[in-house]
């Protein structure tokens, strides 16, 4: 059986070469993204293995029917870019790798916090330069501060466990309650009072038309002036254009993104040599409290095994026709 992977670097060769070898399939690599245009690329391959930022919209499903492929093994957690209703339709199924390493982006996304509130960045480049001065780096204790957590599933999970340890109150919101994070001592609230409480504020829940643009113009009124905002998640979670209005305003005081709306143009690329258009992208970088990564979150090398295995394990069960226990279904 043949895989033709789509949007693939030297990490997923290197992982999923090595993973394979117990399982023995046929693996293409193609570094293009998926869309409409490289669709037709799919050659003799019953799979396709896309990622992140490939846009599997009702276009690309109808060419990968057509060109015979029968399943698309997505090598990430989330799925808000596939056109769902589009693969059952063309009798194509989907699975993902729904948990490899929750420890990966929660770990992640202290760093963001720690980074943005200790700006050891800066201070780096200042060290580097023999200026020893500690004007414009003053941090504040993360012990008793409240964090509130928008998705206490499996990353939430484990950011909440790393943040008690630090000694801070966490409070979650979540459209589902877990004993489990009662006992640790976090507590639920409401989406109103998660925004009116949080010193930070971090977002761990899926893209979907509920969460799109969940923090907005509105929400962050509700906020603490000179709230953290940390978003790990997806990028559409934010309204980039509220996002820099509020941070001019200075209402939110401290920003860290590893994840942006119109990352699909951007990130995994090496672009410094190219003029970026993307000018909210642009005025996002002009801020001394702004802090992004282009979607690393997840890049650790026990997360990449764990995808590789994953992905494969989830096609081999499809290849033997065995039940799919990590379908994506129609909800
Ligand atoms: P999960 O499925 O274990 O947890 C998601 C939680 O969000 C669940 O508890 C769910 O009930 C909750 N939720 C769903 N809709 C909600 C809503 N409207 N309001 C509040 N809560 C809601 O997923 P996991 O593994 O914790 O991942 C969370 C997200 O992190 C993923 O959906 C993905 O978008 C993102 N992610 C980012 C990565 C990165 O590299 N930056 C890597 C992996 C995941």
């Amino acid at each position: 059986m043949k895989i033709t992977f789509f949007s693939s670097k030297a990490y997923d060769t290197h992982f999923f070469t090595e993973m394979n070898e117990p399982f023995g399939y046929e693996l293409s690599f193609l570094d293009v993204h998926l869309n409409q245009t490289t669709a037709s690329l799919v050659q003799d391959s019953e799979v396709v293995c896309a990622f992140v930022n490939d846009k599997v919209d009702e276009t690309v499903v109808r060419k990968l029917r057509d060109q015979g492929v029968q399943l698309l093994a997505l090598r990430c957690a989330g799925f808000n870019n596939v056109d769902l209703s589009a693969c059952h339709e063309a009798g194509i199924r989907v699975v993902r790798v729904p948990a490899y390493s929750p420890y990966s982006v929660a770990e992640h996304t202290i760093a963001l916090i720690l980074t943005l509130n200790r700006k050891t960045h800066r201070a780096y480049n200042r060290v580097k330069e023999g200026n020893f001065s500690l004007n414009g780096l003053m941090g504040f204790d993360l012990y008793q501060r409240t964090v509130g957590l928008l998705g206490l599933g499996k990353i939430g999970n484990v950011t909440a466990r790393i943040l008690k340890g630090f000694g801070c109150q966490v409070l979650a919101y979540d459209l589902v309650q877990d004993d489990e994070a009662h006992e640790i001592g976090i507590e639920y609230v409401s989406l109103d009072q998660l925004f009116s409480e949080s010193d930070i504020l971090s977002l761990h829940c899926p893209l979907t038309p509920e969460t799109h643009h969940i923090i907005n113009e509105k929400t962050i009124q509700q906020m603490k002036k000179g709230v953290m905002l940390i978003n790990t998640g997806r990028g559409a979670l934010i309204d980039t254009q509220a996002a820099i209005e509020a941070l001019k305003s200075e209402h939110i005081g401290y920003l860290g993104l590893d994840v942006y709306e119109e990352e699909g143009d951007l990130f995994f690329e090496d672009l410094s040599s190219t003029v970026i258009k993307d000018d909210a992208f642009m005025r996002l970088l002009t801020f001394p409290n702004v802090l992004i990564t282009g979607h690393q979150a997840f890049f650790t090398q026990n997360a990449l095994q764990g995808i590789a295995q994953t992905t494969l394990q989830n096609i081999q069960d499809f290849d033997q026709q065995r039940a799919l226990k990590n379908e994506v279904l129609i909800s």
